[in-house]
């Protein structure tokens, strides 16, 4: 089956964009490990990174009915910024019924107050934060043993 890795603004920076709080390790370097992490479980995945919410939007309706079609497991989520401002990708994930596992590297928790909310966290199937880039492999497992 396939998983979607979808992430959100700024993680196409990884690796350049601020090292201390999101590691030195690049979006390839995130995708590669998901591949990686997938093909051991017998799994795909499919990754997607856009800046743009409605392009994020657009993903998410589509993976919904391929999920729907019995042909998409589920997505890992890393919706960057969007987490702490988007009703639409909340309303998206909920709207479409897309078994969403929501990823921050750093975490968020620990950080400036406006980062302790997220939109997407009530309609996420589970949350993975803070463990850096690993966290994308732990929700793939977990998308993939739920
Ligand atoms: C992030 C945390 C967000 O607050 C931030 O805006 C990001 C990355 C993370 O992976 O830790 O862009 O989602």
């Amino acid at each position: 089956m396939k998983i979607l890795v979808l992430n959100g603004p700024n993680l196409n920076l990884l690796g350049t964009r601020e090292p201390d709080q999101y590691g030195q390790a690049s979006l390839a370097d995130v995708q590669a490990l998901c591949e990686q992490t997938a093909k051991t479980l017998g799994h795909e995945v499919e990754c997607f990174q856009s800046n743009h919410e409605g392009a994020l939007i657009d993903k998410i309706h589509e993976a919904g009915k391929a999920h729907q079609a019995g042909l998409l497991l589920g997505a890992v989520f890393n919706p960057g910024a969007f987490t702490h401002t988007s009703v639409a990708l909340h309303d998206a994930i909920k709207g479409t019924g897309l078994p969403v596992v929501e990823v921050h590297i750093s975490n968020v928790h620990a950080r400036e107050a406006f980062r302790h909310h997220s939109y997407v966290s009530p309609v996420a199937v589970g949350v993975v934060v803070g463990l850096g880039i690993q966290g994308y492999a732990l929700a793939i497992q977990g998308l993939a043993t739920r």
